[in-house]
Order: C-alpha cells, then structure tokens, then sequence
C-alpha cells in the first residue's frame, strides 16, 4: 500500500433479510469503530435495505453504495434502479460490472461502461470490478482480459471523472471459492492496471486511484495481500457477512 487511503468494501450480494441487515449494519459499525479515521469503508447491502442500512449507520463515518446501477439516469426502465436513486436513499456509490453480473446477466463491456458514466453523472462513486476467468487466465490472457475490461469502462471519461473511481480487480475464479490470489499475481494485475492509467491519463492520476483486490479476502489473508504496493484494499465478499472477519480486514487495510 502507499500514501493512497486504503478502500474496503462489503459486497453483502443477495443474502439476508431486512431484520439481519440492520443488525449486521450495527454490528459492524461498532466493530470497526474508529479504524473509519484511516479506511473509507463502503456497505453494500441489497437494494430492498438500501434505506434501512442506511439509517443504521447513521453517523458511523461508513459509506452506502448500491450492488448496481441503472446506465440510464431515470424513465421506463422496469426493473431497474437508478444512480440518482441511490443517492437519494444516501447512498454514495455503485458497484458496476462485478463478474456475477457479466456472467449470470451477460452484461458486456459496453452496458458496464454505460452504468459508470451514469453513475459519475449522479454523483456517485463508481467501484468498477475487472477480472478473468480461470480459462483465461490458464491461456495466458489474464492481463489482456482485464487491460480490455479497464480500457472499455473508462472509454470516454476525462482524468477528473476517473479521479472519483475505485477499479476492483476481482480474478473470478477468486470469488467465493476460497482460493486467493497470491500476493505476487494481485500486484501484477493491479500495477498493469496503474501503468495503464498512467498511458490513458497522467502520472498523478495513476499514483492517486484505488486500485482493490477482491476474491477470497478474509481476516487471515488480508495483511499479506494489503502488503502489495499497489494493492489499495479490498473487495469482500462472504467475510464481509461476518463481523469480525469484516472488522479485522478493514484494520488489515489501515495497518498495511
Ligand atoms: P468473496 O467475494 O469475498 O466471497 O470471494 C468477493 C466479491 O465478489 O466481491
């Protein structure tokens, strides 16, 4: 880690039921306590508790950002939540092309690109997820796969825009299974993904974007993976459903 301010995210995905939530929302503030002085630490719980978890954090100094986002900034979209939505319900960010979505929903490059734009438009702060699949990476392509992920989310948007960006490289063979990146393999996607916002922007803004890891993150492997120097923190998962994992990993962020 550098003199970037570590970045940790619970992705609560779709577990859960209002009552949990809350509590799990309480618990967790208390938990992580005032490490919220040197970690931004980000909630994203379902939708449907959005408002609810929201009000449980109250004055935690912990973030609220939706899973997704509408590309589309309101009208007949069924189905569909919108970045301002979001915000409206005190949310301040949206995860956008986590790889559930690419691969359950088949949502291209182009749909995820979109979503980032209209989240910058409504303020919130894109947490844009890349990464490959373990075919791609045993065929040699991983960096390619997540250079042309980056590239393509990023198409159009100016230096300052990017500026308000997370980019999370998740490998999908990482998520949920239990098998972690290695340091070593993390740090090299993860300063690929900084060289390459050096050549599209500039040096400053490659030096000051989090760049976070997700797949596997627990209590146990944080320190060591935080370690990296251009791994900014992380992306969690199942740990973050468990409030002492949670905790420890967003200490882990602060002390690496
Ligand atoms: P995991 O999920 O920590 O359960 O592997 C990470 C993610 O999907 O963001």
């Amino acid at each position: 880690m550098s003199n970037r301010r570590p970045y940790v995210g619970g992705n609560w995905k779709m577990h859960g039921e209002l009552a949990g939530a809350v509590e799990l929302t309480e618990n967790v503030a208390a938990a992580i306590g005032e490490a919220v002085e040197a970690v931004d630490v980000t909630l994203f719980p379902p939708f449907p508790y959005l408002q609810a978890v929201g009000h449980a954090l109250r004055q935690a100094g912990i973030g609220l950002g939706g899973q997704d986002c509408s590309p589309h900034l309101e009208g007949a979209h069924t189905g569909q939540t919108s970045p301002a939505m979001i915000a409206d319900l005190g949310g301040s960010a949206a995860l956008i092309g986590h790889s559930e979505r690419r691969n359950e929903l088949g949502e291209p490059d182009a749909l995820i690109a979109a979503k980032t734009r209209a989240a910058i438009a409504a303020e919130l702060q894109p947490v844009v997820c890349v990464g490959e699949t373990m075919g791609e990476r045993e065929a040699g392509n991983a960096l390619q796969v997540v250079e042309r992920q980056v590239r393509a989310a990023l198409e159009g948007l100016t230096a300052a825009q990017v500026g308000t960006a997370v980019l999370a490289y998740e490998p999908v063979w990482a998520i949920g299974t239990g098998i972690t990146a290695t340091p070593d393999d993390a740090q090299s996607a993860h300063s690929m993904i900084r060289s390459l916002l050096g050549e599209l922007y500039d040096a400053g803004l490659a030096d000051s974007v989090r760049i976070i890891y997700g797949g596997s993150v627990k209590a146990a492997n944080a320190a060591e993976l935080f370690s990296a120097p251009d791994v900014d923190g992380g992306l969690i998962g199942g740990a973050s459903l468990k409030v002492d994992e949670f905790a420890s990993i967003c200490r882990a962020a602060v002390s690496a």
